[in-house]
């Protein structure tokens, strides 16, 4: 974002709550990437209560963030729906992953559920390694904060790092330092799965730098059936020029208006209104080109999906 464009004036509680999405996040990544059990006795004690506050943490932040969103903009319920673009599924996968990982490892639960403590360690390790893809598919295909390509890079070398670090060596074995496959070992017969299941992750990491794999998660889980209002001020893209939006004008696709046409069944569309459009016009809101001295609305919904203004 270009510091000298003026930012659109967005609620404070919008910001709060999604900063609290974000804050649940880092705790996420911290909990793959500080060591867990070394298993000599007196400190382990220490980092497992530590894991586990953090744990609970990350939950009751996440949960917050869920619930507390659509007051601050109603029409975030949109994406509450089961229309819902994938980038939001995402999240609500990346949180039932979280309840996942936190309640049945209880100690009480846990013991009942899992005879066998490396079967409980081992789906607890690929849980974590979903819920880190999870978030970064949420946070980042919704890029309030990891829009354009340095943040991007930060983002999924922050996650990529949190993945790695789940193979980090663990126990005792103090014999010559542990390679990345055998340090897998401390899950037991899973060791190969959880290896996988990493490595494939870091890869699949990788789709967040690409253009056509972001527009797809932006597409809806389930078709809509319903429009939605759009307030699109014409007056206010005077700066743009025409064809920058109406490339109709020019590449004979046709005429008429952007949205409706979008909105048809024509054959030759490569994405759904919602993708398409969310793509492009925040596209251009969040990193506008260099002569561009304004930059329209980047957070809320309602700033777009509100009854046009009348003059
Ligand atoms: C920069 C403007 C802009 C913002 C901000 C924006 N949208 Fe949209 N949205 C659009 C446009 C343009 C379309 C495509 C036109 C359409 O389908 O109405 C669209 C389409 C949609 C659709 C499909 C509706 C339909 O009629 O098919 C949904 C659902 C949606 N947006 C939800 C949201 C939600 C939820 C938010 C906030 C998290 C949001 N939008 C923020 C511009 C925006
Ligand atoms: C930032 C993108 C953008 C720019 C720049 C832009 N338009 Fe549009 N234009 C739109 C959108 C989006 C609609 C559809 C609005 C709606 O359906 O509510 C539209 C609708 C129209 C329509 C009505 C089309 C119809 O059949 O409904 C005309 C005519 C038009 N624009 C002409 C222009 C001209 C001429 C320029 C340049 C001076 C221009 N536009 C610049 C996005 C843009
Ligand atoms: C008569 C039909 C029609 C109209 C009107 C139309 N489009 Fe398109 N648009 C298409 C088709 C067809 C494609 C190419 C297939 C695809 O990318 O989905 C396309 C592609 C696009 C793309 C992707 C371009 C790319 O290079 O990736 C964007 C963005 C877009 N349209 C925005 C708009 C906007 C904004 C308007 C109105 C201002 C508009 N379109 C008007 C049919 C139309
Ligand atoms: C090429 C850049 C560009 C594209 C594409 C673009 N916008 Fe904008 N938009 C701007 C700029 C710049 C402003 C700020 C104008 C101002 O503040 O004077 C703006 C302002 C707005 C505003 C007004 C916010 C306010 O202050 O009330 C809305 C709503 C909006 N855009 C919606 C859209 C929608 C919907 C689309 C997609 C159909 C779109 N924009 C595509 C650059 C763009």
């Amino acid at each position: 974002m270009n510091p000298d464009i003026p930012t659109h004036p967005v609620s404070l509680g919008w910001h709060a709550v999604q900063l609290g999405g974000v804050l649940a996040a880092v705790l996420c990544l911290a909990l793959c990437a500080l060591p867990l059990r070394p298993r000599a006795a007196s400190r382990a004690t220490l980092a497992l209560a530590r894991h586990k506050v953090l744990g609970w943490s990350a939950l009751a932040v996440a949960v917050a963030h869920a619930l507390l969103l659509p007051f601050t903009d109603a029409q975030v319920l949109e994406h509450y729906k089961p229309s819902l673009p994938w980038y939001e599924l995402a999240g609500f996968a990346a949180l039932a992953l979280l309840l996942v990982l936190t309640v049945p490892a209880a100690d009480a639960v846990r013991r009942r559920i899992w005879q066998r403590h490396r079967n409980f360690q081992a789906l607890h390790v690929i849980c974590a390694c979903l819920l880190v893809l999870a978030l970064a598919v949420h946070v980042g295909v919704t890029a309030h904060y990891t829009h354009g390509l340095p943040r991007t890079a930060v983002a999924v070398g922050l996650c990529a790092a949190a993945l790695l670090a789940l193979l980090r060596p663990r126990g005792t074995s103090r014999a010559a330092p542990a390679p990345a496959a055998s340090a897998a070992l401390v899950f037991g017969r899973h060791s190969r799965l959880v290896l996988v299941v990493i490595l494939a992750g870091v890869l699949a990491l990788g789709a967040l730098f690409v253009p056509r794999a972001v527009l797809a998660l932006h597409e809806s889980v389930l078709q809509r059936t319903t429009a939605l209002v759009l307030d699109f001020p014409h007056e206010k893209h005077r700066e743009v020029a025409c064809v920058t939006c109406h490339h109709n004008f020019t590449d004979r696709t046709g005429s008429g208006s952007c949205i409706a046409c979008h909105r048809s069944e024509r054959p030759d569309l490569q994405a759904g209104a919602e993708a398409r459009f969310h793509v492009f016009c925040l596209g251009c809101h969040r990193d506008p080109p260099p002569p561009l001295k304004h930059q329209g609305p980047v957070t809320g919904c309602g700033s777009c999906h509100s009854p046009p203004t009348q003059f």
